[in-house]
């Protein structure tokens, strides 16, 4: 289509007609609800009312992941661990599992076990006689999407959806499908509480086929494995599976180059100052490096991996703590290191300038829209 009427608009977005042909007005855009704006138009109202467009967030976000790698990296791509996140309804057990996968994969080696989290962690699983990882967001999927989602970041290669077997598809599940879809994230769906007497994974299956995930055994290509996170029956066939949809999907990067990645987590710590959980999507991390995040310049005085250990380099699909950082970046931004130290905090103050210009540019737009309502 090349366009649709205000009246039209206004019916898509669930704005009033004479919010929207009030804005539109304003801006000299249209004056009558019967005018045809063009997409980008229509994209432009529709985030002004804060609506979220799907089409063109879905096309922004298959984008960002190829942009992680550019043309110079072809000859050095190399595979890379799957970056998973949990999605599924309250009380499914989300949560439950990640403990139970961690518990089961990380504390076994380590004394005293996890102590702390980063925000993200990984796990070590055989798989065809070799060692891989996988690396699980400890973010609340829907968290992780919305928040990244907004940005245009994709930082998921596959959501494991978690139904409880006893009590089925819900709505947060079903909302859960919908994110991945639109993010184009491929779905493990993890039947969990098998071990309960009124679980019935089947009857999940069935409703997870209409929602249009058909399972393998009944001739579709969705994975569903039927687990417990309070016996443990079937994480290691989970992983397994992660590590078979992740061959699928092909994941690689190149660990030759200055890295790039995205924001997982960052707070102020009162002893340490800014700190920020990254994970690297191409290149590798190091001590030392001169990077951007966000606006924020920083220089790697420390990195901590997922069990707290001092590290001095970060490969592909590894996130790791970082210390260094001048000011507090957000979730979702991404960070970018450069070859030297003065060329970041060139281009950190540019794009600080350029974030107050938006800032002000778009608290005078809604004041504007304010205004105009109130007359
Ligand atoms: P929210 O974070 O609130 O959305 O919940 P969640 O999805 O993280 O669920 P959580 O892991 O907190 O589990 C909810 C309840 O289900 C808890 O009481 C768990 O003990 C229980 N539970 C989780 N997994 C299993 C399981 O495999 N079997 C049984 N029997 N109970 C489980
Ligand atoms: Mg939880």
């Amino acid at each position: 289509t090349n366009g649709l009427t205000v009246h039209e608009l206004a019916q898509e977005i669930k704005e009033p007609e004479t919010e929207v042909i009030k804005f539109l007005f304003f801006k000299g855009i249209a004056t009558n609800i019967n005018q045809t704006l063009d997409i980008p138009t229509a994209r432009m109202v529709a985030e002004a009312f804060d609506i979220q467009v799907e089409t063109a967030e879905a096309e922004s976000e298959a984008k960002k992941t190829t942009e992680m790698i550019d043309e110079g990296d072809l000859e050095n791509l190399k595979q890379r661990p799957p970056v998973v996140t949990i999605m599924g309804h309250v009380d499914h057990g989300k949560t439950s599992l990640l403990d139970a996968i961690r518990e089961a994969k990380v504390a076994s080696g380590e004394a005293g076990g996890i102590t702390q989290h980063i925000g993200a962690y990984h796990v070590d699983v055989e798989h065809e006689g070799d060692n891989r990882q996988v690396v699980f967001l400890d973010t609340p999927g829907h968290e992780a999407f919305t928040a990244m989602r907004a940005r245009g970041t994709r930082v998921t290669d596959i959501a494991v959806l978690v139904v409880a077997a006893d009590d089925g598809v819900r709505p947060q599940t079903i909302e859960a499908i919908s994110h991945a879809k639109a993010a184009q994230v491929p779905i493990v769906t993890a039947i969990n509480k098998v071990d309960k007497e009124t679980a019935n994974p089947d009857r999940v299956k069935q409703e997870l086929m209409e929602q249009g995930l058909v399972p393998e055994e009944w001739g579709g290509d969705s994975i569903m494995v039927p687990v417990s996170a309070i016996t443990g029956e079937n994480l290691d066939l989970l992983l397994e599976m992660l590590l078979l949809q992740a061959e699928v999907e092909d994941l690689h990067a190149n660990p030759d180059r200055l890295a790039k990645g995205t924001v997982i987590e960052a707070n102020l710590d009162k002893a340490r100052g800014p700190v920020a959980t990254l994970l690297v999507q191409n290149g590798t991390l190091k001590i030392g490096d001169s990077m951007v995040v966000g606006s924020v310049f920083g220089k790697v005085r420390a990195m901590l991996d997922d069990r707290l250990n001092r590290v001095e380099a970060a490969s592909p699909s590894f996130a790791v703590e970082v210390l260094g950082l001048n000011d507090v970046p957000q979730a979702g931004d991404e960070f970018e290191v450069f070859k030297s130290e003065k060329e970041a905090r060139a281009i950190a103050d540019s794009r600080a300038i350029d974030q107050r210009q938006s800032r002000l540019q778009q608290a005078m737009a809604s004041r504007r829209v304010t205004l105009n309502t109130l007359s």
